[in-house]
């Protein structure tokens, strides 16, 4: 770390968010997850009944480029080369390298075609990550300031349908950054992830170890998304130092912002 990084005391809080992986167990309980097909395009109007989105009229819903399941790094190499980089090329991120670091975090295994499609055998529902009870409280933000095909904007992840929303219109890297103590990197890489939780939902069902759940599963949703990175030549370095409702501000987003996930060639 280097620059305005702040010191390990900021982190002490956040930290448990990945340690909590480790002590993922088999939760099931009932919901099912939806799924559908891929084309590429901007289509207009948002998907009907989608919770917890903001609405600012007019914006566009963007079809992903359908994810791989093939690669050329195994899952062995992309263990052993992860690290966290700081320093990114100015190059834009190609649109099907986003739309697979989203399925990888939190995808439908439907939307790549697989045989995972079917969905776990006690919920019914299946994304690339478990989630408590299939609940998938978790929301995924796009930051975009230079990504192929994509205007620079903030966007939310639909895994059913594997697409993004916009939310928001315009660059607001800037404002990120300043919400996340002036860290460099989240100015400079071409995009940000941004993990949120939903808690309302979550605690609906479990009450307050709904946020334990909701924090184990954005450590196993950053982790995928740190694996996919690396196996695609893409730096990832996760962040958990900023201000919560500056971030929620920038975004745009109701749910709380859990971590910063700048990514970049
Ligand atoms: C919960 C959490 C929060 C973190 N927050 C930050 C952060 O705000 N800024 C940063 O530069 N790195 C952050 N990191 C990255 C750690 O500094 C990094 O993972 C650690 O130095 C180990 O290096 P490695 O990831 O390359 O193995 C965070 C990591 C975790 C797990």
């Amino acid at each position: 770390m280097g620059g305005t990084m702040p010191g390990p005391a900021v982190f002490r809080g956040l930290a448990g968010v990945l340690l909590a992986v480790a002590l993922v167990g088999l939760l099931a309980a009932g919901s099912s997850c939806t799924s559908g097909g891929t084309t590429g395009g901007e289509r207009s109007g948002p998907p009907p009944g989608q919770a917890g989105v903001p609405s600012r009229g007019g914006m566009g819903f963007i079809d992903l480029p359908r994810p791989m399941t093939r690669g050329q790094v195994s899952l062995e190499e992309a263990l052993a080369e992860r690290r966290c980089r700081r320093e990114f090329s100015p190059k834009e991120v190609a649109l099907a390298h986003l739309g697979q670091l989203l399925w990888a975090g939190s995808g439908a295994p439907s939307t790549a075609g697989t045989p995972g499609a079917q969905g776990d055998a006690t919920t019914g529902a299946t994304h690339t990550a478990p989630s408590a009870g299939a609940i998938y409280p978790l929301a995924l933000y796009v930051v975009a300031g230079h990504v192929e095909r994509l205007d620079p904007g903030v966007y939310q992840y639909d895994a059913g349908a594997h697409a993004l929303r916009r939310v928001l219109a315009g660059d607001v890297r800037e404002e990120l950054a300043a919400a996340a103590l002036r860290q460099d990197w989240v100015r400079k890489a071409p995009l940000s992830v941004v993990i949120a939780a939903d808690y309302p939902r979550i605690r609906e069902r479990y009450g307050e170890r709904g946020v334990r759940y909701a924090l184990i599963e954005a450590g196993c949703v950053a982790q995928n998304i740190a694996l996919q990175a690396t196996a695609l030549g893409l730096g990832t370095v996760v962040v958990g130092a900023f201000a919560d409702e500056k971030v929620a501000g920038v975004l745009g987003a109701g749910e709380q912002p859990l971590l910063i996930i700048p990514v970049g060639p």
